[in-house]
């Protein structure tokens, strides 16, 4: 894999006394999707939050671009170009959507062509747009989660179980949204429990278990071996679709 964007090279995380990553070794590569599939507690929530700086790897080294960012903190590794949409959606409750929104934007500007692209893929947003955040249903909350990552370019998106709790409908409008990205040349790194999501959005894929990557591939590989995803993910995951 040439060019990686992202490489995580050993990377072990501890939270409180208990070992969670015991070598993460992951290459992300520019301009398309990798998804990161596994059982739950496997790990993937904590590999993204080590990647942002919000867990500190005790060993190993995270290179954005072939620059070391493990030791920056979050802030400092936003700033490097890395939007997040974490798994509990990291929104503010209190503000307004728009406050939501402007934020999230580094240069405290979103890019008034972004901000189309956000309000066509999320009406939602548009509607609610002076209304706080905390108001608005758990599938618009998920939709101001992800615009809050997209609402300037970034290097790299990392995205942390975008369907979680939601609604078919629902799921399906962030998938627009996420395909569209892709197209655009965005380099993604997701987390995903829906295995026809993962399958339709993903090039690559990387299979954690117990805080290690115990396979990465093509993802077409993957979606054609039943047997090898019942190896990797167990019964888990759904196979459907
Ligand atoms: N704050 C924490 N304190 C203690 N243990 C934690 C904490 N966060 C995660 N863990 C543990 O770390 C392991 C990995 O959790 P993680 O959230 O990274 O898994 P995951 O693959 O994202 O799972 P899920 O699919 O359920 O979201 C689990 O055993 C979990 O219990
Ligand atoms: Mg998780």
């Amino acid at each position: 894999m040439s060019d990686p964007i992202l490489q995580l090279k050993g990377v072990k995380t501890d939270i409180a006394q208990y070992h969670i990553l015991h070598g993460v070794d992951l290459d992300v590569p520019r301009g398309a999707v990798t998804m990161l599939l596994g059982r739950n507690g496997a790990g993937k929530t904590t590999t993204l939050r080590t990647i942002m700086g919000l867990w500190k790897p005790h060993q190993g080294e995270i290179l954005l671009d072939g620059a070391h960012i493990n030791g920056l903190n979050p802030a400092q590794i936003a700033r490097r170009g890395i939007g997040f949409v974490p798994e509990d959606m990291g929104i503010f409750s209190d503000l307004t959507v728009e406050e939501n929104l402007r934020l999230a934007a580094l240069s405290g500007q979103p890019i008034p062509e972004r901000m189309d692209w956000i309000f066509a893929a999320f009406p939602a947003l548009k509607t609610f747009w002076k209304s706080a955040a905390g108001t608005l249903s758990g599938g618009q909350k998920q939709m101001l989660s992800v615009a809050r990552a997209v609402v300037e370019d970034r290097e790299l998106y990392l995205i942390d179980e975008p369907s979680k709790g939601l609604a078919p409908a629902i799921v399906a409008t962030l998938a627009r949204a996420l395909k569209d990205l892709k197209n655009r040349g965005a380099t993604i790194l997701m987390v995903e429990q829906n295995f026809s999501l993962a399958k339709a959005l993903g090039d690559h894929v990387a299979v954690m278990d117990d805080g290690r990557i115990i396979w990465s591939g093509a993802m077409a590989e993957l979606a054609s071996d039943t047997n090898l995803q019942e190896r990797l993910m167990g019964l888990k995951m759904e196979s459907a679709g």
